[in-house]
């Protein structure tokens, strides 16, 4: 295991020639460099922009704009790609394991046995909690979501492990990493039985991580806990396509928060909070609720006017995506996982599957989704496989929570070994009040 942090010298940007920018107002013209990654999009580099021209680039909500040069995750929108460290999600679907991809995505490479032996037993025996992060809980009511719950529980891990707040110190970032990964399924199991009223399930070393994870949820100690291997997979398969998304809102907001220096919890309860939204992680609940308010096919013309109209709100969670172009691979994985699990679980029919595909079919016809290239996205499918297993719909985020922390971790690593790195300090274009003369209480109207 990489127990030096070395940052691979394959990938760094290249220089390839320039781009000339051509100011009209003073015939000024000025070279900017272009770089080349070892795969995707040119960038054109503005990082002297400003001190050069006097101009800052504009592009809120960031559509055109690289705020990083990573090695972990490749997507290519157009062509419906996803790929950790080279390897495809299809492939780390099918093959692979969770906490392999945990690896894959921290260390750069997939374990060979003995790595994996040596990882699985190190993530194995830091799944317990700090046996008084349970009177955090007792503060919640019990009727709190689970998000609130992990975005607090989460932040306070620093409260409690101050060891592994010291990043600078490569065990201790490693330490940090690794519990983050291994006491997430904890924090989120304890968030849903503290939601139930049932009594907390302690970790247990002899279980995998997923299964430790379902026996933590739905396990009580009155009775033996059977699961069967089928179900372990498939929530195994979950967490692999949850792993990391190259710079989505969650993600870039834990490296946002790290450019301050902040320890990596309170990083990482920065990722959990903008996941919750439901433009990002909190469309899978988003997808479970439109569904049960479209109810029956015969309202999916109903709602799919609603999401055309410009003056309406309502949008169709799980579709659209601000990289994929095309099908969201993960989606697509998904669905198929969707009906193994249904089958597992002896659903012979779930009404929201048929409608979810009703709703999927006819949308896909439509001129409007069809030239705007909206998709179903990894949201779209999950939250029925959710729901099959037996979760609430309020433990649907959390769960992306619990898959994402390995892509969040893993990033927060490479954004700190990085000698570039520098605080995230974006500008803006200012449209408010130009200067003004004070106005005392006496003179306002
Ligand atoms: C995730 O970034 C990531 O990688 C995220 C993620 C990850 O793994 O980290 O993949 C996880 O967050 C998936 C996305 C989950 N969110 C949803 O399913 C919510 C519904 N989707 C939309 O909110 C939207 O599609 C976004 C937020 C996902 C993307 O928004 P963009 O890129 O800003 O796109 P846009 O709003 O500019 O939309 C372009 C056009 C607009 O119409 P016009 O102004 O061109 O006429 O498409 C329309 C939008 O109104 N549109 C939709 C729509 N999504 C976009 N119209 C109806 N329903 C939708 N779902």
């Amino acid at each position: 295991m990489d127990t030096v942090d070395t940052r691979a010298t394959l990938g760094d940007p290249s220089k390839c020639g320039h781009v000339t920018l051509i100011d009209h107002a003073t015939g000024k013209q000025y070279d900017l460099p272009v770089l080349q990654g070892s795969e995707g999009p040119k960038v054109i580099d503005v990082q002297r922009l400003y001190r050069d021209t006097g101009y800052f680039t504009y592009d809120p909500g960031y559509t055109s704009t690289g705020s990083c040069d990573s090695q972990i995750t490749f997507l290519d929108g157009e062509k419906g790609i996803l790929r950790h460290r080279g390897y495809a999600i299809e492939d780390l679907a099918e093959h692979s394991d969770y906490l392999e991809v945990c690896h894959l995505l921290l260390y750069g490479e997939l374990p060979n046995a003995g790595q994996k032996a040596e990882f699985e037993h190190d993530i194995t025996y830091h799944t317990m909690l700090h046996e008084q992060l349970q009177y955090f809980y007792r503060g919640f009511r019990r009727d709190a979501h689970p998000m609130a719950v992990m975005v607090g529980v989460v932040g306070a891990l620093s409260a409690f492990y101050p060891d592994s707040t010291d990043f600078h110190d490569v065990q201790k970032r490693r330490l940090a990493t690794h519990q983050l990964i291994a006491k997430m399924p904890t924090i989120a199991a304890m968030a849903y039985k503290y939601s139930v009223g049932q009594p907390f399930v302690y970790p247990r070393n002899d279980l995998s991580y997923a299964g430790n994870f379902l026996h933590m949820t739905f396990s009580v100690p009155s009775e033996d806990y059977k699961i069967s291997p089928a179900l372990v997979r498939a929530m195994d398969r979950i967490f692999i396509l949850h792993a990391d998304h190259e710079q989505n809102a969650s993600t870039s907001t834990v490296r946002m928060a790290s450019s301050s220096g902040a320890n990596p919890f309170a990083c990482i309860a920065a990722g959990i909070a903008s996941l919750w939204g439901p433009a990002h992680g909190g469309a899978n609940q988003a997808v479970l609720t439109m569904l049960q308010e479209i109810g029956t096919k015969d309202h999916i013309p109903e709602f799919i006017k609603r999401a055309k109209d410009k003056n309406d709100p309502f949008r169709l969670m799980g579709f659209g995506h601000r990289v994929y172009k095309n099908y969201d691979p993960r989606a697509t994985i998904l669905r198929t996982s969707t009906h193994e699990v249904l089958e597992e679980v002896g659903i012979k029919d779930e009404p929201l599957l048929d409608l979810a595909m009703e709703l999927e079919k006819i949308a896909l016809e439509d001129e409007y989704f069809v030239e705007r290239k909206l998709f179903p996205n990894v949201d779209f499918y999950s939250g029925i496989t959710l729901k099959a297993f037996g979760f609430p719909t309020s433990m649907f985020t959390p769960i992306f929570a619990l898959g994402r922390t390995a892509g969040w971790v893993s990033q927060w690593k490479e954004m700190i070994k990085d000698p570039q790195q520098k605080i995230d300090r974006p500008r803006q274009l200012y449209t408010g009040h130009q200067a003004r003369p004070y106005v005392h209480l006496d003179q306002r109207l």
